[in-house]
């Protein structure tokens, strides 16, 4: 199966990607025909400081590399590497209804929460399209954030072919309904853009005072706590064993839990969990033209397989004369 996922390089990688896109694509490695990539076009529509998104770039590199995505068994890229993404963007664009794109919430979101409305920002979903399209990817794992946006991606797929004739396989979702929104300390979505995240690499006292600050109500430790609304304990379940989470539950349900306690525990998790990954960043980190050495092998055979699809695109729409 052809499996494709991208994440931007706008900010730290926590533990939502981590739990909603990485871990998924990772495990694919060995069994799939798998493409992973850093959509740092995408990361230009919120992030306007060039040495943020070149940095950002690297490290959410090295992030991929460091939990063990493996170069060999993939191709992992920088997604303005292959210029040929762009070129589909503008086909599909003339195809993409303003109401299909209007329709999208992630926009609407983002400038919400103060990213400038740009046309870039507003046509993110078309140039993902093209992501997914150009790479004929069969399947697509991300948080359930992202349904809308790879809908977009389907109905676009769809237009295409009956205009044109079959050109674009049409991509399945594939959305963990367990990992589907990873809560962020405050309780809302875990995103970058809303600076309520555990970042997966972060680490001793910065750490520490980001999970002290997971929200929790002033329930009395003896009296009964609703796991199902606590924020703390939805974060816990990813990472506790299902024994030692069984004995949590009952301590909610019956009286006991102390959050203050189960928090500390969390940290220790994390650290048990992340500990070996940030070793390896920073080795990866200390070493920027290794990173990049990788990143040149993965653009030079993601764009083989681009320039394939581009040209019976081009064809097709009546590029070619
Ligand atoms: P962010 O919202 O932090 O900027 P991205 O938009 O870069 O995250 O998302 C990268 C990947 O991680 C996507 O597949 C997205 O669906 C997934 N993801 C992001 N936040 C979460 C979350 N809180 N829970 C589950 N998956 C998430
Ligand atoms: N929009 C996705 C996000 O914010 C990132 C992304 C860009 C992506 N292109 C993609 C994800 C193609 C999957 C496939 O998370």
């Amino acid at each position: 199966m052809k499996i494709l996922s991208g994440i931007q390089p706008s900010g730290q990688l926590h533990i939502g990607n981590y739990f909603g896109m990485m871990q998924t694509m990772i495990s694919h490695m060995e069994s799939d025909e798998l493409y992973v990539f850093i959509v740092d076009l995408h990361a230009l529509t919120s992030v306007h400081d060039s040495a943020k998104l070149a940095t950002g770039t690297l490290e959410a590199a090295a992030d991929f590399l460091a939990l063990g995505l493996d170069p060999d068994k993939c191709i992992f890229w920088v997604q303005s590497d292959v210029p040929e993404v762009c070129e589909l963007t503008w086909i599909l664009s003339t195809l993409a209804p303003m109401g299909l794109i209007e329709r999208c919430h992630s926009y609407k979101d983002k400038v919400a929460k103060g990213v400038t409305a740009s046309h870039g920002l507003f046509s993110y979903p078309v140039l993902m399209a093209a992501d997914i399209l150009l790479y004929q990817a069969e399947q697509v794992p991300v948080g359930k954030d992202q349904k809308q946006h790879l809908e977009v991606a389907r109905d676009l797929a769809i237009k295409f072919n009956n205009h044109y004739g079959e050109t674009f396989v049409v991509p399945e979702p594939a959305i963990s309904e367990t990992m589907a929104t990873v809560p962020g300390i405050d309780g809302q979505k875990m995103s970058k853009s809303y600076g309520n995240t555990i970042p997966i690499f972060l680490e001793g006292k910065q750490l520490k005072k980001r999970v002290m600050a997971i929200e929790t109500d002033a329930t009395p430790v003896e009296e009964p706590k609703n796991p199902d609304s606590c924020n703390l304990y939805k974060i816990m379940q990813l990472f506790a064993a299902p024994a030692r989470m069984q004995e949590i539950h009952d301590l909610y349900v019956n009286g006991g839990a102390a959050y203050g306690y189960l928090k500390l525990e969390l940290l220790d998790l994390l650290n048990d969990k992340f500990g070996e990954a940030r070793k390896k960043k920073q080795q990866y980190l200390c070493d920027p033209a290794m990173l990049r050495a990788i990143l040149a092998k993965g653009a030079e055979k993601a764009r083989e397989k681009a320039i394939v699809t581009l040209d019976v695109v081009r064809d097709r729409v009546g590029l070619k004369y």
